[in-house]
């Protein structure tokens, strides 16, 4: 087993090596212009999107992709550099699909200009900030490819100081939300209100794709991308990593809105909402930590 990274400065932002050893070809990505990019603060539901646009675009017409490539070769990660699979350029490379899905968790800043250039068609999703930190500690717990969570007390801090991997979710959240306003292409998700209803969102995502998906397909996606359903899905529950010790948490963990209640003690949620309304100052984006 590979040591765990250690954790640096990297463009203003806290960073690994696994997504910067390939800066360059990330940088001078060629991005075309059907290319939908899935973005997100990590932990924010990310796999969950993947899913679902994947079996928009391909869930008909080529149902072996299915039950054989796992979602993580379908919808390349961008920045990913590891020993275990190709680089996130090269897959996107390889791809032969069209659209091409392309995941990444860069802030909006980080992005590579060919996307801007190619008005790509983008969709960020967004989770509160305390069960993204939850959801976070416990991904760092088991994913030996991430630098050790520590301690839960010493989590909530670094969350706050945004010392963990991709910087500061503040500054992320907020990045693409001001993206969001001056540019159209952009579909700005919140990880609550998929919880709460999987089939309107699914409906937001057809109308910004300009998908006219038949009702009972529409409906047939809706149980499939279930929290029950993929976590029983090898090809979507990342199983299949090397580098996750499903012992210590599994990837497709909870799945819920409010599970911060089960972590935060009364003194560190009022110590964390003091710190997040002084972050949060100037945003105009609401969220909502509980249904
Ligand atoms: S990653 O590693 O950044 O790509 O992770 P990401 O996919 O963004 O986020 C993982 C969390 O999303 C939850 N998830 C879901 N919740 C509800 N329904 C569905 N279908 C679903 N798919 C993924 C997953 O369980 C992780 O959240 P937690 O709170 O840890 O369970």
């Amino acid at each position: 087993m590979l040591p765990r990274p250690d954790i640096f400065d990297f463009e203003g932002i806290s960073m690994i090596h696994y997504f910067t050893d390939n800066w360059e070809k990330v940088q001078s990505f060629q991005a075309r212009p059907d290319d939908i990019l899935i973005a997100t603060y990590p932990k924010a539901g990310t796999t969950w999107v993947s899913y679902i646009l994947d079996l928009l675009y391909f869930g008909q017409h080529s149902p072996e992709r299915q039950t054989s490539l796992p979602i993580y070769e379908r919808v390349p990660f961008l920045e990913l550099t590891n020993p275990f699979l190709p680089s996130g350029t090269e897959l996107a490379d390889k791809l032969t699909t069209s659209p091409r899905l392309i995941k990444t968790h860069l802030p909006v800043q980080l992005v590579p200009k060919s996307f801007w250039e190619q008005n790509c068609r983008i969709v960020y999703v967004a989770r509160n900030a305390k069960d993204n930190l939850v959801s976070y500690f416990h991904f760092d717990r088991m994913n030996m490819g991430q630098p050790e969570a520590g301690d839960w007390n010493s989590y909530v801090e670094k969350f706050m100081d945004g010392k963990i991997v991709f910087g500061p979710w503040y500054d992320h959240v907020n990045g693409w939300w001001e993206k969001k306003q001056r540019y159209s292409n952009l579909l700005y998700l919140f990880f609550e209100d998929l919880v709460e209803d999987t089939g309107r969102e699914l409906e937001r995502i057809c109308s910004f794709l300009g998908l006219s998906t038949a009702v009972e397909e529409k409906e047939r996606i809706r149980e499939g991308v279930q929290f029950d359903t993929m976590k029983k899905n090898p090809m979507t529950n990342y199983s299949t990593v090397p580098v996750m010790d499903f012992k210590i948490s599994p990837f497709m963990r909870k799945g819920r809105v409010g599970d911060w209640k089960n972590h935060f003690t009364v003194a560190q949620n009022e110590m964390f909402e003091e710190h997040y309304r002084r972050k949060m100052r100037n945003s105009t984006l609401a969220f909502r930590t509980e249904l």
